[in-house]
């Protein structure tokens, strides 16, 4: 299958900017013809970023598993669609064809009849990662289901929240789930989450870990033997059901800048299409490539380019259970050489923490497989840049730095490999159909080049989020009403001489804590909800491994003697709320916070302090108390 929308040289890649700008529909409606459809659309595009309403290619009916599974079967169906490496390195990988998974998708849609799912139902689905991950997602699509993937760290109080946002009465999980040294005992997590959801018909789980669970009757299943029922009544070829373009496909938790996390629904055509789009030309697949993408499937990069871009592609996915640094730190070199690896698409994080390592672990590894590097989730410093591309790729492989969000759907920036410029460190120019604008704090566009500002997006394309779960409202202030007629990112960006963009990171109360997004105002609420606690106030700092680290400034309620037992208090408050990602690395206990006579509190002053640089804090006459900034100071960690 060869792909009639890759751009294969910058001169096309110009055209195809040039084109998607003039005649954007025109653009799109080529791209959307390859897919599979069951009944053609009535029109290309109608939007408006007001309300926000966008719909791509209205009136289409298709099933994005016949896109990413049945379309494939005649020439393709004994051809790798996902293989998987597992966490302990002596169990045996597992290979799926498209055959087997279009078997697989179709017993576990079944399953889920069975279980009572039908069009339109939230499933919650909590796992690790396992090609059963990827089936339940598949399964549900298949059935027009809506899926919430739900992060394996995240905690159970984390977990009640979206299962209530979402409405969602069915549950798919795991007994546990390895994660290097670790067993994360899912279903355990799952039971303390549902004390507060008992509107849950129904829990399927899935037998990974071997874990003990406690199975409650009428309520949780057996994934396997639920299987097993259906296969007894022989193998169902269930039909994918007939959707709309707009229909939404998923939901997926994600930070914002105030407390409660937005449930971001992207809907099924124009995620398929883009997702599929960006994923060909960014990485410039080639039929049989296999394609190794490091993130959680929990997350937007897992589900655009693990699942969903990669199979409407027809490509093979690799799909790894486990974490880079264990059993050692070589073992995603050694991924890459006993599965031949030739895309490798990870997180700054990662190669950060494998950089501390140094060369020993790339020993003997034979990455000559590798063709394209890439890096997600948050700017790439240019030492791991070009430890990168001195390390990994030999020198001979093109590092494309993608840079999208959980509300894009798709990568908007980045280099084509080997196609368009790379600059370390830069996100560089816009795939086709993507039209960023920077803007000033007053909404003013900032024309020309070498000029920083805000990042937005001018024009719709096919994946932009739609809205959020049962609160269109929140959606539109959020993203639509900062700037008119623009889409705002929340990023800051830097266009340099030549239009390459480099992104800045969050203008916003948003971290990037290893890639991960957190809110400040979730960590906060979460602290604050400790007995001891009387106000909190969260923000970030350079960390050399997590590119952000979290420094949490906490004014107590009686100052205790014991400040070490009130910070491992904390610690497991956030741990319990949250999960342990957002767990604060430095705990500073003050006896006051910078607040203007308004009773804002000036986070500008405490990042500055948490960052170190003490006598950059500018005017700090307009505070109520001065003088607390001084000890704040004195007291830093
Ligand atoms: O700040 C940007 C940063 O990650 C944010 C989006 O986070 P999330 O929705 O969790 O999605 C992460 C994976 C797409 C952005 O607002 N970010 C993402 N990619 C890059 C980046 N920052 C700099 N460079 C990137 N390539």
């Amino acid at each position: 299958m060869a792909y009639s929308f890759q751009v294969t040289t910058y001169d096309e890649y110009k055209e195809a900017y040039k084109k998607s700008i003039e005649h954007p529909e025109q653009f799109w409606e080529e791209i959307a013809a390859t897919f599979t459809w069951k009944k053609k659309w009535n029109k290309v595009l109608e939007w408006n970023f007001a309300e926000p309403d966008v719909q791509w290619f209205a009136g289409g009916k298709l099933n994005i598993t016949e896109n990413c599974i049945d379309r494939h079967l005649p020439g393709r169906g004994d051809s790798p669609a996902i293989i998987w490496e597992p966490n302990n390195p002596g169990e045996a990988s597992r290979i799926i064809t498209y055959n087997e998974l279009h078997r697989q998708v179709c017993l576990f849609a079944q399953v889920l009849k069975n279980n009572g799912v039908s069009k339109g139902d939230r499933v919650c689905i909590y796992m690790g990662m396992i090609p059963e991950l990827a089936i339940a997602m598949l399964a549900c699509a298949r059935i027009g289901a809506i899926h919430s993937v739900i992060f394996g760290g995240f905690s159970a109080q984390s977990i009640s929240d979206r299962l209530q946002d979402a409405n969602a009465e069915y549950i798919v999980t795991c007994d546990g789930a390895f994660r290097g040294a670790k067993d994360i005992p899912l279903k355990n997590i799952i039971d303390d989450a549902l004390v507060s959801c008992p509107f849950v018909k129904r829990v399927i789980v899935c037998e990974r870990t071997d874990t003990p669970v406690s199975m409650i009757k009428g309520r949780d299943v057996w994934w396997q033997d639920e299987i097993l029922k259906v296969q007894q009544q022989g193998s169902p070829d269930v039909p994918a059901e007939e959707m709309d373009s707009e229909d939404p496909l998923f939901i997926l938790y994600t930070s914002g800048s105030t407390g409660k996390p937005k449930g971001v629904v992207h809907s099924i055509a124009g995620y398929m299409i883009h997702t599929t789009y960006s994923f060909v030309n960014v990485f410039q697949y080639q039929p049989g490539d296999v394609h190794f993408c490091t993130a959680d499937v929990g997350w937007i990069t897992g589900h655009s380019y693990i699942l969903y871009g990669v199979l409407c592609a027809g490509g093979t996915s690799l799909m790894f259970e486990g974490i880079p640094t264990w059993p050692d730190a070589g073992r995603f070199w050694e991924i890459v050489q006993k599965h031949q690896v030739n895309v490798l698409y990870t997180a700054p994080t990662a190669i950060r923490s494998l950089m501390s390592f140094g060369t020993a672990p790339l020993e003997g590894k034979d990455l000559s497989s590798l063709k394209v590097l890439g890096s997600v989730g948050e700017p790439i410093n240019e030492e791991a840049w070009h430890w990168y591309n001195e390390h990994i790729g030999n020198k001979r492989c093109p590092i494309v730095d993608t840079w999208w969000q959980t509300e894009t759907g798709g990568i908007l920036i980045s280099t084509l490999a080997g196609v368009t410029p790379m600059k370390p460190s830069f996100a560089t120019l816009p795939l086709p159909g993507v039209q960023p604008v920077l803007v000033d704090e007053n909404g003013k566009e900032l024309e020309g080049n070498d000029i920083s500002g805000n990042l937005c997006i001018r024009f719709p394309w096919p994946s932009v989020i739609r809205t959020t779960y049962g609160d269109h409202e929140r959606c539109r202030t959020a993203y639509f009403a900062t700037y008119p007629n623009l889409y705002f990112t929340g990023d800051g960006a830097y266009r340099d001489e030549q239009g390459l963009y480099r992104i800045t990171g969050r203008v916003d109360d948003v971290l990037n804590v290893s890639g991960h997004r957190i809110g400040t105002a979730e960590v906060e609420n979460a602290i604050n909800s400790h007995t001891g606690v009387l106000e909190s106030a969260i923000v970030g700092f350079p960390h050399d491994l997590k590119g952000q680290g979290i420094y949490a400034y906490v004014i107590l309620d009686e100052p205790k003697h014991d400040a070490e037992q009130t910070r491992k208090d904390i610690l497991q408050t956030v741990t319990r709320i949250i999960g342990a990602i957002a767990k604060p690395d430095k705990i500073q206990f003050v006896t006051g916070l910078p607040k203007t006579r308004s009773g804002k509190i000036m986070r500008r002053i405490l990042r500055k302090i948490a960052e170190g640089e003490l006598e950059q804090l500018g005017d700090t006459s307009t505070l109520l108390d001065p003088a607390i900034v001084d000890e704040i100071k004195e007291g830093r960690l």
